[in-house]
């Protein structure tokens, strides 16, 4: 039988003839206002919730808006059965048959999962993100999935906010670049391939900017924080043609970005061109009350409608209030008809017209969810993810054979905490630890002890993790341990749930008894490989005084213990570098590498008259774009093709890089500009090209850049990008504090 009811049916049999357009208008033609409203309302599904629960909803009420038609899409219902079942009821038992976009959070992987995206982003590595970002789409597709909310491209310079783990970090061109990545990677080039699914840039807009790093907190940031900051990651997202954005909890300098008509019509909509649809955040609707700008949900419906809100995540808001307001002609029915028409548009580009049931495969659900293949991609991501801090006295890789190693700390062993934030799908206690990891290598005597237990009971998605802070039993053992040692590697940091949504921070150090257990083994054995995992930078600084080798391994997803015993051992050579400043206190955040000059950078003469701080050096920790390798490299002759360039001209700019350590490796080669004067001041250095360089011991090559329009502009205060004539520098090396630098003049 046919997928879709009689009525239906006949709507669509004009598939080959017309246009998706042409038959968006045949559809808008039979729809009710309250069935266009229903394309508008998007229902969380049975068990699993993302958000507080709002009032007003229950089973029971969903399934009768289900089969009344009011429902356009459906979020956390997962698995080809229960995905089929509320299709059904959409395509099989309402007026219209339209079917449902089933959307879903698949942040970091769906059952398989990859490394958090902040680690991911660590790998500066596009091929390997849009491939993370496929499998990811492969797996949630094959149970019954459509549509994800990612990828999160929300700009971060504030480790103390949760959500930084999300992001990929703090800067808008790498930023951009891995939004692309990650919408190609999940969309593919065919939306209506059973194996891709719609993405969702979002939060729109600014939301990593809450003040002080708390979470769902205000927004108050200027135009060309906007326009140079925040909005390129968007932009560029809209560009490679994702099909939804989701907007953001938070206000945008007084007015909530769910009502805010800047951001959604003027921008996104109108600038943009943007013809997909939004989704507004989970009840973000509802909480415009909250914060003080909507009186009631009819205002409310009202703003975000008006505002180009198209979709009502778990609100009620729409369903409520937007039907009668059309009726009393407060909101006129185009506003609806535009809403919808772009919620149509999606659904018919995914094919769920032609085959509502698409997604709905058990073999393939069978075959492809948990597969090798996925296992694989996910290792060859987290591998990638690794970024090598620090390795004095080349402590890493360790030796193979003939060592005691002593490996300590709870989240050595733990299965749970490397899977991350943003895992409803995934089983828990299903990640490869880093002591399973090192048992795969058999040539070195592994000794296990945890020092302590890091936290109590189980750790989840909808509750603080509860932190160990009094109870130190294991540490003695730990430190014997140590003592007998030749090398100790340590595995410390922070929970997987203690990053990610609501979960704010206002300290950045090794969290609980951590440090003291460092310290004390430090005490006994100083020949130490600290082993971080954190969803975010932390402020190590007496690690990185004494500990001789330090290792960012984030959170990793699945193969976590795998990725880490490969990096450890040296059968696989990091090359990962920091999307994200590490500070040197939580003081100094937020704190990044494209900071503004002032107009008093320097100690100039040895007075306190600068800007620094009395307490702390002025630098980070590890800067933006750091990474170490176990080769080493040399970059030298940075050429340009000319000094003096007119608008428009691309400047080549070539620099020589040598590896000059004794192994294969492979190195982000990182291009860095400073535009010395400018009508709105510009940042001491902005990145503007990066390649990922493998080469092998002795090898050398040739790295061209260009720069052009694209990338020697910058959005004034009224949002309008301009270039103009001045004098530029442009710096080339490892990380954003390379001083290898050459100059051109741009003229008219
Ligand atoms: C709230 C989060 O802010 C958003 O990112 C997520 O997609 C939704 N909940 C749905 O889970």
């Amino acid at each position: 039988m046919p997928f879709i009811a009689c009525q239906a049916q006949k709507t669509f049999q004009m598939k080959n003839k017309n246009t998706f357009e042409q038959k968006i208008k045949v559809l808008l033609k039979q729809m009710t206002i309250e069935e266009k409203v229903g394309q508008m309302n998007q229902y969380n599904g049975f068990w699993d919730v993302t958000g507080p629960a709002p009032e007003g909803g229950s089973a029971e009420k969903k399934y009768e808006h289900l089969r009344k038609g009011w429902v356009g899409s459906m979020l956390t219902v997962r698995g080809v059965e229960q995905v089929r079942a509320v299709q059904k009821i959409a395509v099989e038992e309402t007026r219209l048959g339209i079917p449902l976009i089933i959307g879903f959070d698949v942040i970091h992987g769906y059952k398989t999962l990859s490394p958090i995206p902040l680690a991911e982003a660590a790998s500066w590595d596009l091929n390997a993100i849009k491939k993370s970002a496929e499998t990811a789409a492969a797996e949630a597709s094959a149970s019954g999935i459509n549509w994800t909310f990612g990828p999160m491209v929300d700009i971060s310079r504030d480790a103390r906010w949760g959500r930084s783990m999300e992001g990929a970090g703090e800067d808008p061109f790498l930023g951009s670049k891995i939004a692309v990545a990650r919408v190609q990677g999940f969309q593919g080039d065919d939306l209506s391939s059973p194996t891709t699914i719609a993405a969702c840039a979002k939060h729109f807009a600014a939301y990593g900017f809450s003040e002080s790093g708390k979470e769902y907190n205000t927004v108050d940031i200027g135009t060309s924080t906007l326009h140079n900051i925040v909005l390129p990651p968007f932009k560029a997202a809209v560009d490679a043609g994702v099909r939804t954005l989701m907007n953001s909890f938070n206000e945008l300098n007084g007015v909530p970005a769910t009502g805010n008509v800047y951001l959604q019509r003027d921008i996104l909509k109108g600038k943009w061109g943007f013809n997909g649809f939004v989704i507004s955040d989970w009840a973000s609707l509802n909480e415009m009350i909250t914060w003080g700008h909507a009186k009631n949900k009819r205002e409310a419906a009202r703003l975000a409608a008006l505002a180009g809100s198209d979709m009502d995540m778990e609100g009620y808001v729409y369903i409520e209030e937007l039907a009668q307001l059309v009726k009393d002609g407060v909101i006129q029915e185009a506003i609806l008809d535009d809403a919808v028409s772009r919620i149509l548009r999606v659904k018919f580009e995914l094919g769920l017209f032609d085959d509502p049931y698409k997604y709905c495969d058990e073999k393939r659900e069978k075959e492809t969810v948990g597969s090798k293949k996925a296992h694989e991609a996910v290792l060859d991501m987290a591998k990638k993810s690794i970024v090598l801090l620090k390795n004095q006295n080349k402590i890493l890789p360790l030796k193979k054979e003939g060592q005691k190693i002593a490996l300590i700390g709870a989240l050595a062993s733990d299965k749970n905490s490397p899977l991350g934030s943003w895992r409803i799908a995934a089983e828990n206690n299903t990640a490869v630890s880093v002591l399973e990891g090192m048992q795969q290598y058999k040539g070195n005597e592994l000794l296990f002890e945890k020092g302590s237990e890091f936290f109590i009971g189980d750790s989840n998605f909808l509750q603080e993790v509860k932190i160990n802070t009094s109870n130190k039993s294991g540490v003695k053992e730990a430190v014997a341990t140590a003592k007998k040692a030749d090398v100790v590697v340590m595995v410390l940091g922070e929970n997987g749930f203690q990053s990610g949504e609501g979960r704010s921070r206002t300290e950045l150090d090794l969290p609980a008894i951590q440090q003291e257990l460092l310290e004390e083994v430090y005490k006994v054995n100083p020949n130490i490989v600290l082993v971080l995992n954190s969803g975010r930078p932390l402020s190590i600084n007496w690690a990185d005084k004494h500990i001789p080798a330090i290792v960012e391994a984030w959170h990793l997803g699945t193969e976590t213990g795998n990725a880490v015993a490969q990096v450890l051992y040296g059968d696989y050579n990091p090359s990962g570098k920091l999307p994200m400043t590490f500070p040197r206190n939580v003081g100094q955040v937020p704190i990044y590498y494209n900071y503004k000059n002032t107009g008093r950078p320097t100690n100039k003469d040895n007075n306190v008259f600068w800007s620094h701080y009395s307490d702390v050096e002025k630098t980070p920790l590890y800067p933006f774009g750091h990474g170490l390798s176990y080769t080493t490299f040399e970059y030298s002759d940075v050429i340009l093709n000319g000094t003096s360039f007119k608008i428009g001209d691309d400047v080549d700019v070539s620099v020589t890089l040598k590896n000059t350590g004794k192994v294969t490796g492979k190195e982000v080669v990182q291009l860095y500009i400073r535009d010395l004067y400018a009508s709105v001041t510009r940042p001491v250095k902005e990145l503007k090209g990066f390649e990922l360089v493998k080469l092998k011991a002795g090898e050398s090559k040739t790295i061209h850049f260009t720069l052009n329009k694209e990338t020697l502009g910058f959005y004034d205060n009224d949002g309008t990008y301009v270039v103009e004539p001045g004098d530029f520098k442009v710096f080339i090396g490892g990380s954003s504090i390379t001083t290898l630098e050459t100059d051109f003049k741009l003229v008219d």
